[in-house]
This record gives C-alpha cells, sequence and structure tokens, in this order.
C-alpha cells in the first residue's frame, strides 16, 4: 500500500525567504524542546493508566480487536436494512462521520441508489438548533424506514439532546411501544441521561436502544476511529482499512527523530511560524470536494486542543502518573485559528486575501494524485481544455496555487495523498491527531480539554434554569449581562 507523503519545502526560507519561513537556526533551535515533548508523549502513550486518565487512548484505536468490530458490523447489518439513517451528534461526535461519509463514499450518496449500493441514506442532526432541518426530515421521512443513531459521550450536550427528543417522540408516535427497537446510543459505558435510559430501556427489552460503549480516555474529537466505526460499516466502508492506515501512521509518527516523523515535523515547523514568525492562522486546503469535510473535522481538533486560556501545570503522583492542571497564573492565550476551504472552489473567494492581505497565514494544501473518477474535456481541437482530463487540472491548479503563494513569499506545505481510500484517509486523520497532541506538547498546554466551550453552555443552562449550577457560575451570569446600549441597535 502506498503510503501518504509530505511536502514540508514551502515553509522554509529558501523558498519564502527568512522573514516568512523556518531557517535551519529555527530548527536547531526548536529541537531540545521537540526532543523532550517525544520523551514526554512517549512516557504517557506507553501508560495504559496515563493514557486513560490524561484522555490519550485515541492512539490504541488503530488496533482493535476483531470481535469487538464483528460486533459493530452485525449491529450495522441490521441498520443496513432500513431505507434511513438519521445520525445524531455535535462536535467530536458528527465531524468525523461526516469527513469520512463525503471522504469515502460516492459523491451525492444520498440521492442516488447506485452509489449507495445498499446503504440507507444517511443525514446528520443534532448538530445545531436551527428547526429548518430537522423538520423538514421529519415530515418527509417515514419513520417505520429510518434508524436512528444518536452519538453523545456525555449525554446530555444541548444541541444532540434537543433532536433526539424531536425524533424519540416521532419515533414512538409512528411505532408504538417497540420504537426503541430502531434506536442505537453511542455513549459513555457508565455515566449520563443518554446512559441511563439506554440502561432502564435494555432492562425492559434487550433489542431497544441497543448501545456501543464510548472507549474511556478518549475526548470527541479524538474519537472517530471509536464512535465513527459503526457510521462506517453502516456505509459498507471496510473498517479494517481505515485503521490498518491508522496503525501504519501510527508506526512512522513514534519515530523520535523530526526528519522522518512527519506529525512532529509539521508541528515543529508551524509553531516556528506561529511563534516566530507572526503565523497565527492555519488555513486546510484540500484540493477535492470530497475532503472538505475532512479539512472542517481538522478546524474543530485544531480549535478546540490547542485553544487554550491557561498554560499546563503537570503534577507528578505518587506512582509517577501525572495529573495535568491549568496553570491559572499562567494566561497564555494561545493557539492558531483554523479555517477550512477547498480548491479549487475558494481560489476564487479566500485566496485574494491569502495572496494579498496581511501575511501571517499558513496554508496546508490536501493533494490527490488519483481520484476515483475521471472526466476527459472534449470540445473543439482548438480549446486550451480540449482532450485534457479534470484530475489533470485539479492539480495544475494546486500546483499554480503553490506557485502563486511563493511569489508573494507566503508559506505553505502539502500533504499528499495516493488516493482517497479508507487506508490513506486513516492515515491522513491519524496523522492530524498526533500532530496536534505534539504541537500541544510544544505549547505546553492540555490539548485533550475544551473548557472554553462552557461558557455558552452555563449561560444557556442558566437561563434555562437547570438546577445544581455552581453559584460561582451564576453569580457570574447574574453579575455580568450582556450590554445593550439602544443607541446602537438600529
Ligand atoms: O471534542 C469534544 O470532546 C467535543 O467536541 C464533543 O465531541 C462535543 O462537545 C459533543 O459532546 P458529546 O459527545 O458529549 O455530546
Amino acid at each position: 500500500m502506498k503510503n501518504i507523503q509530505f511536502d514540508f519545502n514551502n515553509l522554509f526560507d529558501f523558498c519564502v525567504g527568512a522573514q516568512h519561513g523556518v531557517t535551519d537556526e529555527d530548527v536547531r533551535e526548536i529541537s531540545g524542546s521537540v526532543a523532550n515533548a517525544h520523551r514526554h508523549l512517549e512516557k504517557i502513550l506507553s501508560s495504559r493508566e496515563s493514557r486513560l486518565r490524561l484522555n490519550l487512548e485515541w492512539a490504541e484505536l488503530p488496533y482493535q480487536s476483531a470481535q469487538s468490530l464483528r460486533e459493530i458490523k452485525k449491529l450495522a447489518a441490521e441498520v443496513r436494512k432500513y431505507d434511513n439513517l438519521i445520525s445524531l451528534g455535535i462536535g467530536g461526535s458528527y465531524l468525523g462521520l461526516k469527513a469520512a461519509q463525503d471522504a469515502l463514499c460516492p459523491a451525492y450518496f444520498n440521492e442516488f441508489k447506485s452509489g449507495r449500493k445498499k446503504s440507507p441514506r444517511i443525514y446528520f442532526e443534532g448538530n445545531n438548533l436551527d428547526p429548518d432541518t430537522l423538520s423538514v426530515l421529519l415530515k418527509n421521512l417515514n419513520p417505520k424506514k429510518t434508524f436512528v443513531v444518536v452519538i453523545s459521550k456525555s449525554g446530555e450536550t444541548t444541541e444532540t439532546k434537543a433532536a433526539f427528543m424531536a425524533v424519540e417522540a416521532w419515533l414512538k408516535r409512528a411505532i408504538g411501544k417497540n420504537y426503541g427497537r430502531q434506536i442505537i446510543a453511542v455513549t459513555d459505558p457508565e455515566s449520563g441521561t443518554l446512559r441511563k435510559k439506554v440502561n432502564q430501556a435494555q432492562a425492559l427489552d434487550k433489542l431497544s436502544f441497543r448501545s456501543l460503549p464510548l472507549l474511556k480516555g478518549v475526548g470527541g474529537r479524538f474519537s472517530e476511529f471509536n464512535m465513527g466505526l459503526l457510521h462506517l460499516a453502516v456505509m459498507g466502508i471496510k473498517i479494517e482499512d481505515v485503521l490498518a492506515g491508522a496503525a501504519s501512521m501510527r508506526k512512522i509518527c513514534s519515530q523520535p527523530e523530526l526528519e522522518k516523523n512527519p506529525a512532529y515535523l509539521y508541528a515543529a515547523l508551524h509553531t516556528i511560524l506561529y511563534r516566530k514568525k507572526n503565523k497565527p492562522i492555519a488555513i486546510m486546503m484540500p484540493f477535492s470536494e470530497t475532503l472538505k469535510s475532512t479539512a472542517d473535522w481538522y478546524s474543530q481538533l485544531l480549535a478546540e486542543s490547542l485553544g487554550k486560556k491557561y498554560g499546563r501545570k503537570i503534577n507528578l503522583k505518587s506512582d509517577n502518573t501525572e495529573e495535568w492542571l491549568a496553570d491559572k497564573s499562567r494566561v497564555v492565550n494561545v493557539g492558531r485559528s483554523p479555517i477550512s476551504c477547498r480548491g479549487t472552489n475558494d481560489l476564487h473567494s479566500i485566496q485574494q486575501n491569502n495572496i494579498e492581505g496581511a501575511n501571517d497565514k499558513v496554508i496546508t494544501f490536501i493533494r490527490v494524485e488519483k481520484f476515483k473518477e475521471e472526466i476527459k474535456i472534449k470540445g473543439e481541437p482548438a480549446d486550451l481544455l480540449n482532450g485534457k482530463n479534470f484530475s489533470d487540472l485539479i492539480k495544475l491548479a494546486q500546483e499554480a496555487t503553490e506557485w502563486a503563494l511563493l511569489q508573494e513569499q507566503r508559506p505553505n506545505c502539502a500533504i499528499i495523498l495516493p488516493e482517497v481510500s479508507p487506508f490513506s484517509w486513516g492515515e491522513l486523520l491519524f496523522f492530524l491527531e498526533m500532530a496536534t497532541a505534539f504541537e500541544g506538547e510544544l505549547l505546553d498546554i492540555n490539548a485533550f480539554d475544551q473548557p472554553g466551550v462552557e461558557g455558552y453552555k452555563n449561560y444557556m443552562y442558566y437561563k434555562l434554569n437547570k438546577p445544581g449550577l455552581p453559584a460561582e457560575t451564576v453569580n457570574q451570569i447574574k453579575n455580568n449581562p450582556l450590554k445593550k446600549d439602544p443607541k446602537y441597535i438600529l
């Protein structure tokens, strides 16, 4: 199997100049931090106890037992008997699935039976509170022919919970008391209201609210190879190939040497560009329509993992394992800001700013060598497009974009996929996960929590009169109301 490749040339001074590119001296300077970060990460990854406590168990997901994959496939076979599947989830419980579907299934999956083969149509909901989408779905789908998979690790997330309540009522109305047989819940094995619901339903009927556990020590955005597996199997994708790609990349990304480890090199070069060359914006631009949602998935991975207010405080416990705390005495406010887009579409939108706007961005291209399909253009013999293949044109457009950026000293790099196959896609996701984890180490922050997401949730809970909110949170909301001067409302 041909591995994915990486081209980091255009991040260096010899391509974009020393003001905007990495120099050998910059690499020498960071090499001590890279060695420390590798030692630290390896120490955590080699201890199950540490992986579980610090949420780094995702690194083990490429290696799953044949038995657990069999169980997932068995459940998937049942879902495949239905015409439609509604998949409910948000953030890490949604973006990986959407990315997989767009990348690995034929385009217009829901529209055409020929591409879907025997899979149901798959609709994503529970990732917003906009009533205009779910209501259309529920008005048009036949509940008797629709299966529902609800994914929520906490079981408490408002968007998913609200959508599930609506869908559950809809199913119940049409199916009656056995409606739970058309539901699978993917949630924490022990805690949360969704788990409670599963336990109650299962006590009465083993076929109702069947569930797949989310593994301990795996955060939502790092869990596509856990919570996303049922969805892959429902789409008829060979899970083993995706995991084999991830395992292959895991091996490559365990090497300590920067020049052999693409995840470390990606993280180190972007850290230099961020810290020393004033490049806080991270643009992911696949030259592929089907990888746009993979770029969206990466946006979440980068933003939630690295966008942090406080530095990390490490407490060493008596058993030599670590506890990570937010060091409230060290406000760092770090993290590159992600933008996801795609070529060639966005060459006619944000590219103008990439070339002539502030030189504060680093662009990561994803280049596909062999597309699943091909179109050879037929036209007037004199037309410059006559006889050309679409796939050659898109590759040329990517090369041209690279060239245009270099003329203006804009750093960029490329991830090159031989094809968008389950194996390559597994490699790509694992690479980005490891690169993000390593970047977190270099920034010395906790890349596996997301405390900043709590602010809006708490405000909503307060307004919705949720009992049990901490007094400190309640007081903060009461003492800091939104200011709405009518003068500025026009
Ligand atoms: O990465 C994360 O942990 C988050 O993005 C969660 O996936 C997201 O908030 C959804 O949470 P839950 O699965 O608990 O509903």
